[in-house]
């Protein structure tokens, strides 16, 4: 019965490679949609960042990047020969910050930074200058403005949906009188996507698999019609941010199973980020959680028990999942302590360990299929790129990328079944460790000058 459910449980999760073919191919047609300004998925929104970073930019700058976990302040110091100097600080976001106070938060923040790096005020502008990154959706109506869109990975904030998230940060800067003024507004993937260009020229796209998922890329500006900016005839191309994460909302093609759908449920933007809740961190341990209560409710895991833990939403948490999966041992030890010391499920046999294990790897490999699906369908929408000398480099950030078992080697193995062998041994995939407090500065440093 244990070896039946856990077979339904590998169908329903299962991603082919036709699967994947499709995925790609819709990808590609929901791109078209979105440059063109039609309905689509992907809501491809002009990032208004046109020039790509040389390595010989030079300055100090004031960045903030707000992550799907932690506010990090730096002061960047790019150099001028492709190298910079940070100091940082790394504050993580309690959940009052994500439910109401986060501008106050961030405000706060910056404010004990200015006084412990005694930040100076650029003297010929009054203000100590700052990039600003913001992993949430943003319309953005300029390189400094921008309102924000929803929000998700937990956040929800009142009062902010549809309103220029500068100008929420600027006025909490007001009231604790620091002057700071922000000059550049960015996605988390775009500071990735900047940073690693820096140092990589051949850079063309920036990807987060962290809490939440979701790529940029550097288009041709004739292909993104339904931009209209002042300098359309001007600009070459503009990185695009494609908010992959809402990709097939519709559920048109994803495999979409029971397990997502109670998650889907409960969550607070129902029907919204398909692609995110199958991919990335926030989610994974909340999706393995219902699949393993679905057995347990059936007596065909830990003899019918639950625990508390096990019964709270989101008590599986996703670092479980990678422990879990990570574990090569006989007797499955690690997964023996996730279970019995975290979880609180005394007395589990090795059958157990063994089904959990199944079950965490089914939920982690189809996440790392869909991953390398729409990697691989940016990478083919500009084959030529990769077809030429120089090849592409990927600046890639997030938890899921730096700490869930064998991700990139999935994406590398992924990328030669669909790019082919000959264009993936052109594909350098680079990590941008907390790296887009850099992209940042770097933006707000070519937007100032
Ligand atoms: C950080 C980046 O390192 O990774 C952030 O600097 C980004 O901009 C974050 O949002 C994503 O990872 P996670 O796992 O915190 O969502
Ligand atoms: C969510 C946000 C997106 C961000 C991503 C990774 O998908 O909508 O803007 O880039 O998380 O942090």
């Amino acid at each position: 019965r244990v070896e039946a459910m856990l077979k339904e449980l590998e169908e329903e999760f299962m991603v082919s490679d036709e699967k994947m073919r499709d995925i790609i191919k819709e990808f590609h047609q929901e791109m078209d949609n979105g440059l063109k300004g039609k309905e689509s998925s992907l809501p491809m929104i002009p990032s208004y960042v046109t020039k790509r970073p040389t390595g010989k930019e030079k300055g100090s700058y004031l960045a903030l990047d707000l992550g799907g976990t932690n506010l990090r302040v730096c002061l960047v110091q790019l150099k001028g020969d492709s190298t910079f100097d940070m100091e940082q600080m790394k504050y993580p976001i309690p959940a009052e910050a994500k439910a109401s106070t986060l501008f106050e938060f961030i405000a706060d923040c910056v404010e004990k930074f200015l006084f412990l790096h005694k930040v100076p005020v650029d003297p010929s502008l009054g203000y100590v200058p700052c990039g600003f990154t913001f992993s949430f959706p943003v319309n953005q109506t300029g390189i400094k403005r921008g309102n924000l869109v929803m929000w998700n990975k937990g956040f929800s904030v009142p009062n902010a949906v549809g309103r220029d998230v500068v100008n929420m940060t600027q006025d909490a800067f007001m009231r604790h009188h620091l002057r700071v003024k922000i000059v550049a507004l960015v996605n988390d993937t775009v500071g990735s996507l900047m940073t690693s260009g820096y140092s990589f020229p051949n850079a063309q796209m920036g990807i987060i698999f962290g809490t939440g998922t979701n790529a940029c890329y550097w288009e041709k500006a004739s292909k993104i019609e339904k931009y209209n900016g002042d300098d359309k005839d001007s600009i070459d191309e503009m990185v695009i941010n494609m908010e992959w994460g809402a990709f097939d909302n519709a559920l048109k093609l994803l495999p979409y199973t029971p397990y997502d759908n109670k998650l889907n449920r409960k969550s607070p933007n129902f029907g919204l980020q398909s692609y995110e809740k199958m991919i990335s961190g926030m989610y994974l341990g909340e999706v393995a959680r219902n699949a393993l209560l679905w057995m347990i409710d059936r007596r065909a895991l830990f003899g019918g028990r639950s625990s508390t833990e096990l019964n709270t939403g989101y008590g599986f948490d996703t670092s479980y999942v990678s422990t879990i999966v990570a574990d090569e041992s006989a007797d499955l030890e690690e997964v023996r302590v996730v279970i019995e010391l975290s979880l609180n499920i005394p007395e589990t046999t090795l059958k157990d360990r063994q089904t959990v294990k199944r079950v965490c790897r089914l939920v982690g490999d189809r996440a790392k299929k869909l991953s390398a699906a729409a990697m691989c369908a940016v990478l083919l929408w500009r084959p030529e790129l990769l077809d030429s000398e120089e090849g592409v480099s990927v600046g890639i950030d997030g938890s899921m990328y730096q700490f869930y078992p064998e991700f990139e080697e999935s994406l590398i193995e992924e990328s030669k079944k669909f790019l082919g062998e000959e264009r993936a041994s052109r594909l350098k995939l680079v990590l941008s460790k907390d790296g887009s407090g850099v992209g940042a500065a770097i933006v707000a440093m070519i937007a100032t000058n």
